[in-house]
């Protein structure tokens, strides 16, 4: 039900990014689409499906709004702000109308889910609608607004996986890509909308998986993050196979199979619920390792009662345990965790029970927000949301204030530690200097040395020098 964002100030949605500069497609596209993405990176790789299924009919992605004869916003509904930003956007390309009366507006993704024909019928802001279930159907739906009808599909399956549809890979950076391994979500979490949006939780065929993966390995990719709303209930039965390779395969089980494509290909997950992810996982962690020690862990509150209400399943003590478990197996792994401020009935006992939960975790940092109630969810429709504004948003700055403290006091253990750093590029702010990651997930900007061979892709161990509760700086040894 958790998902990863991409960025860690994900609440201020990431503009969206628009993609593939036409430069290099190869084929001589009839018509450019330009699309954009919001929300967790599950979108962001639904969007590179889209990409491929569009591409496959002829149309070619464009950066250029200017150049686009139809525009997609891939949408996200997990908080009210987030869906305020898209509505924000369809507005604006709306009057992009004005002026190229051809020109078609789709929404894609959980908003479109949620609202079902409501965008286009009562609004009249978008051309298409389509659901993240639906994508398939996109070309036939572009046909039909062409042709001045209403195009909407929000089915959802309990079988599509787009196992067999190659992503194009959008706007990475080459060297690190999200895989999707399933869809859906079956854990009924009462603040949470995505099992309304994405439906019934439904695994990826493994041989796909790997497949993709290798692909990746080949093009130079030396990173891959296996996405799904709850990764540890990954379960594939292959069917058509010989008896011995039908043994099902467990999220464990695919997690060694990626990691066993290559030593230099880096392999990370996301995400993990506490009630599900296995020693077995954190053995296979413990054994490969080009497997990242990171795990992200949502907490969403430190208080049992708050959890009961959010149907969590597990308790502080249960979660606080897990946490044990991962150090005690996996001294060096990072955690990080979600946490909501604010649910229904929080009290301040509960809220300083999260900030006591934080503390004892120790978490390398944290995604944090403050509770927005979703229309249609249990939350919504059992509990009253009856935490004033002004309460939930103080109780979230104290969690950000602990969190940043955490962050610094985890960043500071680092100093003069020496990591391996896969570089994903220049750094932003200095192009003299690289970027890259260590395998616990954190950031480490060092200069670029003279004569190096070094590139992006490229392995290198560096000795952290200095560090900010964001950054670690560092150099090359
Ligand atoms: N309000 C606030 N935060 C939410 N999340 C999910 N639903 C809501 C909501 N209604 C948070 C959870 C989840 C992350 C992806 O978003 O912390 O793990
Ligand atoms: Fe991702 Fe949809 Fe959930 Fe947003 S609502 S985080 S896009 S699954």
């Amino acid at each position: 039900m958790e998902t990863l964002f991409i960025d860690k100030m994900h609440d201020e949605l990431r503009q969206g990014e628009a993609f593939a500069p036409a430069a290099t497609d190869p084929i001589a596209y009839k018509k450019r689409f330009y699309i954009e993405s919001y929300g967790c990176q599950m979108n962001f790789a639904d969007s590179e499906v889209v990409a491929s299924i569009l591409n496959q009919e002829g149309f070619g992605a464009t950066r250029n709004l200017e150049e686009a004869d139809l525009i997609f916003v891939n949408t996200c509904s997990i908080r009210e702000k987030a869906e305020q930003t898209v509505r924000k956007r369809l507005t604006e390309f709306k009057r992009l109308k004005k002026q190229n009366k051809a020109l078609l507006i789709g929404v894609l993704g959980c908003m479109a889910e949620r609202l079902k024909s409501k965008f286009l019928e009562e609004e009249r802001l978008v051309d298409i609608v389509v659901g993240p279930d639906a994508y398939r159907s996109l070309p036939a739906l572009v046909s039909e607004a062409a042709g001045g009808q209403k195009a909407v599909n929000v089915l959802l399956s309990r079988e599509e996986t787009y196992a067999d549809i190659a992503p194009v890979r959008l706007d990475g950076n080459g060297v690190s890509a999200f895989v999707s391994i399933m869809r859906g979500c079956n854990n009924m979490c009462s603040f949470c909308v995505v099992p309304f949006t994405r439906g019934r939780e439904r695994s990826r065929d493994a041989e796909s998986i790997l497949h993709e993966c290798r692909e990746l390995f080949a093009q130079g990719y030396r990173e891959v993050t296996l996405l799904g709303q709850n990764v540890d209930s990954y379960y594939f039965v292959p069917d058509d196979a010989t008896a011995q390779e039908s043994t099902p395969v467990t999220f464990a089980k695919l997690l060694e199979k990626v990691a066993l494509i290559s030593p230099l290909l880096r392999v990370r997950f996301s995400t993990s619920h506490p009630k599900d992810i296995t020693d077995e996982v954190l053995y296979i962690m413990q054994r490969y390792e080009n497997i990242c020690q990171y795990i992200h862990l949502p907490l969403q509150s430190g208080s049992t009662r708050v959890l009961q209400l959010m149907n969590r399943t597990y308790t502080k003590e249960w979660y606080m345990a897990k946490v044990d478990r991962i150090k005690t197996l996996l001294p060096d792994c990072g955690i990080s965790a979600d946490i909501i401020a604010g649910f229904c009935s929080e009290q301040e006992e509960d809220h300083l029970d999260t900030l006591r939960v934080m503390d004892y975790c120790g978490f390398d940092f944290s995604y944090m927000f403050f509770y927005s109630e979703r229309p249609g969810t249990l939350a919504a429709r059992r509990y009253q949301d009856d935490i004033p504004e002004t309460v939930k948003k103080r109780r979230l700055q104290e969690i950000v204030e602990k969190q940043n403290q955490l962050s610094l006091r985890s960043n500071q253990r680092d100093l003069e530690k020496i990591f391996t750093v896969l570089i994903e590029g220049d750094s932003k702010k200095n192009d003299q200097e690289w970027k890259g990651r260590n395998s616990q997930n954190k950031v480490i900007v060092f200069p670029k040395t003279a004569n190096s061979s070094l590139e992006k892709g490229s392995y290198v161990r560096v000795k952290v020098t200095e560090c900010t509760q964001a950054t670690l700086r560092g150099v090359p040894v």
